[in-house]
């Protein structure tokens, strides 16, 4: 078990497959990208089955997220979930994409194994996307949306950010059409994980803003707590439901005290938090020989030592010297 001292056990594995993305996201990364891992340094897909497997057989792990950078560009990808999909017992295993490559390859994904697929997507108008990732693709990822619904890759949830001056308007008609296409939509609070620390706390798009634009629209009925359980979003049935939208306010809400995750950087090393400042080199212990039990201790002792939250509030806070897309979404 991955028990912290705070009492909180970690049942969810984030693995970052690579670092590298196909988009330049203005609140991720510069347009010239960033300096990427040599391959040296990434884990091989031997390496990252042996990882997951022993976190589902020794450490409790249930749930499985492949997230990045973008994780559809790691070429091993189909085989490291059918992999997976074969241990006893069997996570649920998720994705985190951008949605380009997806009509590609959601059948074969799911064939092998993956349960759903979480798709980031900020805006429906192609110009506004152009300029908010710097590349051309908005068709893409709306033909990569469609083909994982139409592969079962269920529920299908739609992640948004939105920028102030850029997208901030599209709260309502983002989720008139995910409604209409049967997509989960959720709004994420921009958070201090960009490579060009540009973010500012006074200039982002506060979940109080999301829903009071959404209310324009639609009547919102808050869910219980019971169903969120240890999700990081909230959720609010849309016009008595079923469809539901979630808000995910890192910021203004944290949710640190029900935090459940464990986290694996596509260079080997374990993150206790998106937010933290150190962490545990698990690939120097596989490539000197360690035993899974020896891995597995070590994965332990990193784990008791996580923070009680973000620090997001302290005047002290730093922010990780790892941006977003090297520690996985
Ligand atoms: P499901 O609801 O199970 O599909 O998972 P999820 O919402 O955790 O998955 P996803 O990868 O789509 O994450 C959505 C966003 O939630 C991320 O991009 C982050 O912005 C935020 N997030 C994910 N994990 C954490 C976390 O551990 N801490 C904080 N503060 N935010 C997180
Ligand atoms: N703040 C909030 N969300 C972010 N994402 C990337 N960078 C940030 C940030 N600084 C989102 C992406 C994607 C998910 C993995 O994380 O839009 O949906
Ligand atoms: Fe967990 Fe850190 Fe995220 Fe808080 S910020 S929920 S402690 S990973």
């Amino acid at each position: 078990m991955l028990i912290d001292t705070y009492g909180r056990v970690a049942t969810d594995l984030r693995v970052s497959l690579t670092d590298r993305c196909n988009l330049r996201c203005t609140y991720c990364m510069p347009e010239e990208g960033l300096q990427w891992l040599a391959k040296p340094d990434l884990l091989t897909d031997d390496e990252i089955v042996r990882l997951i497997e022993i976190a589902v057989t020794s450490l409790g792990i249930t749930e499985v997220r492949f997230t990045g950078g973008e994780p559809l560009l790691r070429p091993g990808l189909v085989g490291i979930v059918e992999r997976v999909a074969v241990l006893e017992p069997r996570p649920e295993m998720s994705l985190t994409t951008n949605g380009i490559g997806l009509k590609r390859t959601a059948t074969a994904l799911k064939a092998a194994g993956l349960d759903r697929v979480n798709v980031s997507l900020d805006t429906l108008r192609p110009d506004v996307f152009k300029t908010l990732t710097r590349r051309d693709r908005h068709k893409d990822v709306i033909a990569g949306l469609e083909a994982a619904r139409d592969a079962g890759l269920t529920p299908v949830k739609v992640n948004s950010v939105l920028m102030p001056g850029m997208n901030d308007d599209e709260a309502p008609g983002l989720l008139a059409w995910a409604v209409e296409h049967d997509y989960e939509l959720r709004f994420i609070e921009q958070m201090p994980l960009d490579a060009q620390h540009g973010w500012k706390r006074d200039g982002m798009v506060t979940a109080g803003d999301i829903l009071t634009s959404l209310r324009t629209r639609f009547e919102l009925t808050e869910e219980g707590s019971a169903e969120r359980g240890s999700a990081p979003a909230e959720r609010w049935l849309v016009d008595g439901g079923p469809q539901r939208v979630g808000v995910i306010a890192s910021v203004t809400r944290p949710f640190c005290s029900a935090c459940d995750r464990t986290r694996l950087t596509a260079d080997g090393q374990v993150r206790t938090c998106l937010f933290a400042t150190e962490e545990t080199d698990l690939r120097a212990a596989l490539r000197s020989g360690a035993p899974d039990e020896e891995i597995a201790r070590i994965w332990r002792v990193a784990m008791w030592g996580k923070k009680a939250g973000s620090g997001l509030d302290d005047p002290s806070f730093l922010q990780p010297e790892r941006p977003m897309s090297a520690i996985g979404g």
